[in-house]
């Protein structure tokens, strides 16, 4: 685990690099905070807490999370831990790596458990320097599938 806090009036920011799919909704949605390539890469104190809060619940990784700081919201956060998740879905995203939402446990092949979690973006481009999750290589590689699939049923 690799995350890292930047707080704020109000809130903090916590942020896991190894969750991190580099999809960039982050910093498409608010780029006067999110600042892929530079350090430091998020300056939360840029907007009101209530748009981050926004954003950081649109990351499609669970990577970005936060902590409300202020007395009258102290405990909310957006923790996908506590996201009721009943069933588990696997959903090959186009061009990207397999959704997987529901609560899942990864392990590796000698059985060390790597995580637990209700969401989490697995690797299908092989291009990963993290697998089995996605580290957003597929884009680099150019990966290329529609997520349709060519089973017929059956
Ligand atoms: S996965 Fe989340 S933190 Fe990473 S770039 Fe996308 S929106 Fe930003
Ligand atoms: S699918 Fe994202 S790195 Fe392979």
């Amino acid at each position: 685990m690799a995350t890292r806090d930047y707080p704020a009036d109000g809130i903090t920011v916590h942020w896991d690099s190894i969750r991190c799919i580099h999809s960039r909704v982050c910093a498409s949605a608010l780029p006067t905070v999110f600042h892929p390539g530079e350090r430091p890469w998020i300056t939360p104190n840029a907007v009101r807490a209530d748009e981050l809060a926004a954003t950081i619940d649109a990351c499609p990784s669970g990577a970005l999370r936060y902590t409300r700081t202020s007395a009258a919201a102290a405990a909310e956060s957006n923790d996908v831990a506590e996201v009721e998740a009943p069933a588990v879905t696997v959903t090959p995203t186009p061009n990207g790596p397999l959704e997987v939402l529901g609560q899942i446990t990864v392990v590796r092949s000698d059985g060390t458990v790597l995580r637990e979690t209700k969401r989490s973006y697995l690797c299908r481009c092989g291009q990963s320097a993290n697998k089995p999750f996605c580290d957003g290589s597929h884009s680099r590689a150019h990966f290329v599938d529609d997520g349709l699939g060519a089973f017929s049923g059956g």
